[in-house]
């Protein structure tokens, strides 16, 4: 039985992928290079600036890094402008009955993503109360795969990293759990979660003792 949960926030959580996919989309534009749905899906659980540097890629393109901090700079606008739009709508389906059933078993909660919009984005979402700790991109020095921001997680909770769970939906992020001595639940598809100890296709309907039961069964 562990004691703690940590999860990623866009894509387990939060469908931003497609608010971020507009935002490079329009840097794309304004660059000149291509840019489709399907570029896209490299750049989930991927830094800010590792993302432009592979949007440049795509377009065989190189750029020095004041410049480039200066395009990081406006696409973070472009994505401020949509996510001050968002609403509790956009909550994918299930957070919201887990993260109570969560809480009723009196496991800890904490947050650990790369963004360094979190905040902005569980206050948009009215969430922010259900977390007892929050570690993002504002607080971590080596992004996933690196475990640090589920490493710091479990310190913020109080609790050794064994005694924690983490919710992921890009392999980064699960291969930061492992490298930080956690297992890892994929939300995804297996195929693209291969790693993962076990995926569910979303939150909707999961059930904490069935995954913990689970999980045990894959230590067995
Ligand atoms: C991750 C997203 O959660 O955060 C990435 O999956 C994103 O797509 C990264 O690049 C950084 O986010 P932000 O909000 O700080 O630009
Ligand atoms: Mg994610």
């Amino acid at each position: 039985m562990h004691r703690g949960l940590l999860f990623d926030l866009d894509g387990v959580l939060v469908d931003t992928a497609k608010y971020h996919y507009l935002a490079w989309s329009k840097i794309a534009q304004e660059l000149g290079l291509p840019f489709t749905l399907q570029d896209n899906e490299r750049l989930k659980g991927v830094s800010r600036e590792r993302s432009f540097e592979i949007l440049l890629e795509l377009g065989g393109r190189k750029m020095e890094a004041g410049k480039r901090a200066e395009y990081c700079a406006r696409k973070n606008e472009y994505y401020l402008s949509c996510i001050r739009q968002m609403t509790r709508r956009e909550i994918l389906p299930g957070v919201c009955d887990f993260l109570q059933q969560a809480r009723k078993k009196d496991y800890r909660i904490a947050l650990g993503s790369a963004s360094r919009n979190s905040r902005l984005i569980l206050e948009r979402l009215e969430l922010l109360e259900l977390f007892d700790a929050i570690v993002d991109g504002t607080a971590v020095h080596s992004a996933k795969p690196d475990p640090e921001v589920f490493l710091q997680g479990a310190k913020a909770l109080g609790l050794a990293p064994g005694e924690c769970i983490v919710f992921e939906d890009a392999r980064a992020g699960i291969e930061a759990a492992h490298a930080g001595g956690m297992p890892a639940v994929g939300i995804g598809d297996k195929k693209d979660l291969p790693e993962a100890d076990l995926c569910l296709p979303g939150l909707q309907g999961a059930d904490l003792s069935e995954i913990e039961r689970r999980l045990a069964e894959k230590r067995e």
